[in-house]
């Protein structure tokens, strides 16, 4: 708890205008993505590094968690105040500093909305690739922090591809500059990439430098329907087996379908049990030959339908449905746990018959879909919390799921984190001196653990 003399010494560093105090007030800041829910004592809006520094100084000093927090998009609980304390919202670090078409970077405050920047960058035929499928609300920030992924990671990689270096306030104030502004560097350690997916453990990002590429001239989208789940992602497998990476390649399972099926603009068989959405960029000749090639592979693989959008409309409005499927499966059962595991991409079948037997071994509804195309599947385990007998078995089925995929040589969160939610379940995955290891690193930045504590560790070290 932080006492009100901390709070008063708080609202003189920030002025009054950037502290919230009020319970009402900090409702919005207790949650997430996981719908779970943990009041802070405060929220501060700092302006600029030096202010977070002041702040950092203070918390050592009297000993007080502070959880920095982005847009509030996170799925594995990153930004949630699990012991109280303050909040550090990021929504003034809201500036794009540079967009450099000469040395292909641009420099960002962390604050930035994803989809912000990457409609800037776009205005100068340039791209930001990452886009996680929360592109409307999540920040740079919490990207960098996570390490998000999305729908193009299948092409073009995730958000610590992107990385080229940052501006850091660590845990007990001191401002560092990592990495780098050009195209290459290798001086000491990359604490660039150890700071990356940190989870918000580590240090303050206040903003980062991130490569950017030229904008693909063309694009073309596509569906394919299919009677099973195995045979969509026996196609995943054909499709790379032909040398083709799609810029996205994405899943949806029959009750995922069910969920977004009045959004995709288009009336589907009622047979259909799975759909593959597949886009491919780059020139209009090269666009033109993946995207034929694609539907005779779709086609010889057992699709029931395939279709190409044929308008940019329309295939805004099936990528709007399936960045809707999260929210959209609530529409099942109250509550769900939703995981983003890994398997190699031609362990998918399996894992997709794992999963039917999962749910009719513990009788709960598991919607399946994501990022086909990595591999990457939202495993999302459908429950109501006011059923004791189901919540009960929720863990045993997660852990069943991870033992599962960690057997096929997977891991068990590509682009969500460890946060809150996954941390006990760390060191299925992790050993024993792995974890050491970086829980003597969290103490090295760290050493009052006062940065977001109760994250990642599945035990106090
Ligand atoms: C998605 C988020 C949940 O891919 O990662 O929809
Ligand atoms: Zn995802």
């Amino acid at each position: 708890m932080i006492s009100d003399r901390v709070l008063r010494e708080l609202t003189n560093l920030l002025g009054p205008e950037n502290i919230v105090t009020r319970r009402d007030d900090l409702i919005p800041y207790a949650s997430d993505a996981t719908h779970l829910s943990y009041m802070p004592d405060a929220v501060a809006f700092p302006g600029n590094a030096q202010d977070i520094s002041r702040i950092l100084v203070l918390a050592n000093q009297e000993e007080f968690p502070v959880i920095p927090r982005g847009g509030g998009s996170g799925k594995s609980g990153g930004a949630l105040p699990v012991r109280g304390g303050l909040v550090l919202s990021m929504d003034r670090f809201n500036r794009i500093l540079l967009i450099d078409p000469i040395n292909l970077i641009a420099k960002v405050e962390t604050g930035v909305i994803t989809s912000v920047l990457q409609e800037e960058v776009e205005k100068l035929d340039l791209f930001y690739p990452p886009d996680p499928a929360s592109i409307k609300i999540c920040t740079i920030g919490g990207n960098v922090a996570e390490n998000a992924g999305g729908l193009r990671a299948v092409k073009y990689g995730v958000t610590r591809d992107y990385v080229l270096g940052m501006t850091a306030v660590l845990p007990t104030g001191e401002i560092i500059k990592a990495g780098v502004e050009t195209a290459k560097g290798v001086v000491g350690y990359d604490l660039t990439r150890l700071l990356v997916g940190s989870e918000g453990t580590l240090a303050v990002i206040t903003d980062v430098i991130l490569r950017l590429i030229p904008k693909p001239a063309s694009t073309r989208t596509m569906m394919a329907l299919f009677h099973t789940v195995s045979a969509a992602v026996e196609t995943v497998s054909e499709i790379t087996r032909h040398k083709i990476i799609p810029t996205a390649l994405e899943l949806m399972d029959r009750l995922c379908i069910d969920c977004v099926r009045s959004e995709l603009g288009m009336s589907l068989p009622p047979q259909c049990g799975a759909l593959l959405l597949i886009e491919v960029d780059g020139d209009k000749a090269l666009t033109k030959r993946e995207a034929e090639r694609i539907r005779e592979i779709c086609l010889q693989s057992g699709a029931m339908e395939f279709m190409a959008a044929s308008r940019k409309r329309e295939a805004e409005k099936l990528w709007e449905a399936r960045r809707n499927v999260s929210a959209a499966v609530y529409k099942l059962r109250p509550d769900k746990v939703s995981e983003d595991v890994v398997v190699p991409r031609s362990r998918m079948a399996e894992l997709s018959s794992f999963l039917d037997a999962l749910g009719r071994k513990y009788n709960l509804s598991i919607a399946a879909y994501g990022h086909a195309g990595d591999g990457n599947i939202h495993v999302n385990i459908l429950f109501d919390k006011n059923a004791p007998e189901e919540t009960r078995k929720v863990d045993e089925v997660v852990r069943e799921l991870f033992r599962k995929v960690l057997e096929a040589k997977g891991t068990i969160s590509g682009e969500h984190g460890i946060g809150l939610t996954k941390a006990p379940y760390l060191d299925m995955e992790m050993s024993r001196p792995a974890i050491e290891l970086m829980a003597r690193i969290k103490l090295a930045f760290d050493p009052k653990g006062i940065l977001n504590p109760g994250k990642i560790f599945p035990y106090r070290s």
